[in-house]
């Protein structure tokens, strides 16, 4: 199963994607991450130590273009050996490769390479969880056209939701099965409604919500993956239950 895990800036794509990603790892799925933001925080938010947070991108070498897209030209199970760093509970990390200079030019060899890396690690054992940074790019470029779904992460504000209606509209036309919206940052009831009346509105699944927790800023800034709180178990619990709902909306099982 592979989902990318998308939408506005700051939303909480990556605290959302390490906290299943830890989740799903306990639980007893082999877990690759896939930090597909050119500014890459997935290992951090996972409790990487910072000396050893940065990943070794796969190389554009390794890829070849073709017709449909691109292709890895070796074994994805020798690239992940090769490329993936070790995250906690034997999650791997892969990386996308970032701009190494300003006035560099464009990212689109590392978008080819998530893209080939992401056709190449489906499966129904794998659980394969794709951060991805806020712009639509990885969407207009098809950068995950070969995911099982995508999750929009919503804050309960218009501008937010705004942004998960046009990504949902860009990735109707990518071959990707399911899209759902989960609300994050939630304060009340009322913002929840918000979010649910929103997606009813607009025709999008909506898959829950992760209630606002100071604790989680406080363990952002102690390096503490939410998932190891302390005091994050209400948000530790909700991402539990949209795994388990995600489950039911794309027929593929995140939890083991
Ligand atoms: N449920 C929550 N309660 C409180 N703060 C949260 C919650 N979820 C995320 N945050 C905070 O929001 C900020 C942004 O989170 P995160 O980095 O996960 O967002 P992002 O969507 O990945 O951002 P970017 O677009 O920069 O990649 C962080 O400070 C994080 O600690
Ligand atoms: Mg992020």
């Amino acid at each position: 199963m592979r989902l990318a895990v998308a939408g506005k800036g700051g939303a909480g794509k990556t605290t959302l994607s390490a906290t299943l990603a830890l989740l799903a790892a306990r639980s007893g799925r082999p877990v690759v991450a896939v930090d597909a933001d050119a500014n890459p925080n997935l290992a951090t938010a996972l409790g990487v130590p910072p000396h050893a947070a940065s990943l070794r991108p796969v190389p554009p070498s390794l890829v070849s273009r073709r017709r449909g897209g691109a292709g890895l030209l070796e074994p994805i199970d020798e690239v992940l050996d090769r490329y993936s760093a070790s995250g906690p509970d034997g999650i791997r990390l892969l990386g996308m490769g970032g701009p190494a200079h300003a006035d560099e030019g464009c990212l689109c060899a590392a978008h080819a390479v998530v893209s080939a890396v992401l056709e190449d690690l489906g499966g129904p054992e794998r659980l394969v969880l794709v951060d991805m940074e806020a712009s639509p790019e990885h969407l207009s470029r098809g950068t995950v056209r070969h995911v099982d779904a995508v999750l929009l992460v919503a804050e309960p504000y218009y501008r937010s939701l705004e942004t998960v209606r046009r990504m949902s509209a860009l990735v109707a036309e990518l071959p990707v099965p399911s899209t759902s919206v989960v609300a994050n940052k939630v304060r009340s009831p009322a913002d929840r409604d918000a979010v649910e009346e929103y997606c009813g509105r607009h025709g999008l699944a909506f898959a829950g919500a992760v209630p606002w927790s100071d604790a989680v800023g406080l363990a952002d800034r102690a390096r503490v993956p939410v998932a190891d709180g302390p005091g994050t178990g209400d948000v530790v619990a909700a991402v539990h239950d949209l795994a388990g709902t995600l489950g039911r909306l794309t027929g593929h099982r995140l939890l083991g």
